[in-house]
């Protein structure tokens, strides 16, 4: 089963309505903060690979920056491809840090 692995400490979170990319566990992941809500992804876009983590939030959606794919970041759904998901990480913030069960 999958253990909390540290994504970076709290301050470093992104601000409200925006992303930042991390690697954690040897994986690109993606932080987005939906109106305040910490959202952990996949950092690599299940479309062709774009990096999640340099798009943007509109929408409540994660945008990638390359094909501009608008992702769900809670149920890692995408209206632009319904075949497609993206992984959702569980996650908490504790003791000053995110983590995320990757
Ligand atoms: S690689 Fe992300 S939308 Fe195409």
């Amino acid at each position: 089963m999958a253990e909390f692995v540290r994504i970076c400490a709290q301050a470093e979170l992104p601000a409200v309505g925006a992303v930042k990319g991390f690697v954690a566990g040897g994986r690109e992941v993606c932080v987005a903060n939906i109106g305040g809500a910490i959202c952990v992804t996949d950092g690599v876009c299940p479309h062709e690979g774009g990096p999640l983590g340099e798009g943007l939030v509109e929408d409540g959606k994660v945008v990638c920056p390359w094909h501009g794919y608008a992702w769900d970041p809670h149920t890692g759904t995408t209206a632009d491809d319904p075949d497609l998901r993206l992984t959702v990480f569980e996650s908490k913030v504790e003791g000053g840090e995110l983590q995320a069960k990757l």
